[in-house]
């Protein structure tokens, strides 16, 4: 059996890659970083790689991870400016003694060194974002606050060796403070997997996933014998209590996860949290999740107008209204 889970539709092109590369007998290692990068390369999704928004200063700064489930190699980069594909390099850093986990100019520093290709990764559809962002906010005379989506894209792929990966990528939320790191790098937040078990990988709000370390937490459930969608409705309504009984409100909290026979769960505290899944048996295919109710999550497959609905308003020419 094989299988590649992602968050969020605009995951699909990249997952179908890695479908070919499992399929082929590739590995979950290679499905993964091709997947990811497939995402991080596509300039109209504005929460990951090139393309994505930047932070309150106009600079883009990125995070991502990799994780082995074997050997639990793990690796990561927060708030890297200006390098292609971070996927990669986290990939690169999970294979090193120690100092996996790097951020800022140490990550750079890394990746130049290891000869990473860089690139602007601020395009001028994210200036026009940002510039009508600061525009509305000068207008409304109110603070500068994170905008509301917070679109990871985060996967766990199974190869028919049984190796089991995970990895991310987001810019994060906009507007947010130079240096921000959310869960995405996180190990055991925004990703977490373990090949005899199964792994699981998050988005929403990092700030609040990481209160629940929620990926681990999910991979914790599978080994205790919940199926994958028992144990993301179950972390998820857990993370969304807790968070309610003593914050008084919970942030977005979506996952996805899938344990080592590629059967696969998806949970979601919000309304219009996709997903897209293949595997040996089943095509790729996006699906609309539902708001968790009473512990359970339903999802349906999408319909063809929402996909062109999703495709046409991310490409839909941007109105400048800072100009004005
Ligand atoms: N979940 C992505 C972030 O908060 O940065």
């Amino acid at each position: 059996m094989w299988g590649m889970i992602a968050t969020w539709r605009m995951a699909v092109e990249g997952l179908t890659e890695g479908a070919n590369t499992l399929e082929k007998g590739g590995s979950a290692e290679e499905a993964i970083v091709k997947a990811i990068s497939e995402v991080e390369d596509f300039p109209y999704y504005k929460s990951v790689g090139y393309g994505g928004l930047p932070n309150e200063e106009m600079e883009v700064e990125l995070d991502a991870a990799y994780m082995n489930g074997t050997t639990l190699d793990f690796g990561a980069v927060g708030a890297v400016k200006d390098f292609k594909n971070p996927i990669k390099i986290a990939r690169r850093l999970s294979v090193e003694k120690a100092n996996n986990f790097l951020v800022g100019v140490g990550a750079e520093k890394f990746a130049h060194k290891e000869g990473f290709e860089r690139k602007t990764m601020l395009t001028d559809r994210a200036k026009i974002h940002y510039k009508n962002r600061v525009h509305k906010l000068n207008q409304q005379e109110n603070e500068l606050t994170p905008y509301s989506g917070h679109d990871t894209v985060g996967m766990v792929a199974l190869d028919q060796q049984g190796l089991m990966t995970a990895g991310t990528s987001t810019s994060g939320l906009f507007m947010k403070k130079p240096g921000r790191v959310g869960d995405s790098p996180v190990i055991g937040s925004g990703l977490y997997v373990d090949s005899e078990i199964g792994g699981a990988t998050a988005t929403g709000l990092g700030e609040d996933l990481m209160k629940g370390m929620v990926s681990y937490e999910i991979v914790s459930f599978m080994r205790e014998g919940f199926s994958p969608q028992e144990a993301c409705e179950k972390a998820v309504a857990k993370l969304d209590q807790k968070l309610k009984e003593r914050r008084g409100k919970a942030g977005d909290l979506s996952v996805v996860a899938m344990d080592k026979k590629g059967n696969y769960g998806v949970a979601s505290n919000i309304e219009g949290f996709s997903f897209a899944v293949v595997t040996e048996t089943k095509a790729p295919k996006v699906y609309i999740v539902d708001k968790i109710k009473e512990g359970k999550c339903h999802y349906e497959k999408a319909t063809q107008e929402w996909l062109e609905n999703y495709m046409a308003t991310r490409t839909a020419p941007l109105e400048e209204e800072w100009k004005k």
